[in-house]
């Protein structure tokens, strides 16, 4: 099996995990997407306050979490 395949496989099955650095305007929403899907995502972002309200589930996009 290729490496392409293996990961095709991967996002097929769900066991892939994606990492999204910045979880601004562009990759809270993508974080999202993915994690409605059922596929592993961690986000990464330096803004400590974003990253604590987000832990306590409270994201700065309203519609996000409905
Ligand atoms: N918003 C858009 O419509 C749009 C369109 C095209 C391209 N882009 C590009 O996409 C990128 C993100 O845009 P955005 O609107 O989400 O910006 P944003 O300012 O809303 O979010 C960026 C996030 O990245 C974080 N960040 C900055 N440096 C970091 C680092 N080293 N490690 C981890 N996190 C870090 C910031 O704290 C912030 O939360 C930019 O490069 C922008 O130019 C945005």
């Amino acid at each position: 099996m290729t490496q392409l395949e293996k990961l095709l496989n991967k996002i097929t099955d769900k066991t892939y995990t994606i990492g999204i650095v910045g979880l601004g305007y562009v990759g809270l929403p993508l974080m999202w997407t993915f994690h409605q899907v059922g596929m592993p995502v961690i986000g990464y972002d330096i803004d400590e306050k974003k990253v604590e309200n987000l832990k306590n589930g409270i994201p700065y996009i309203k519609h996000l979490g409905k």
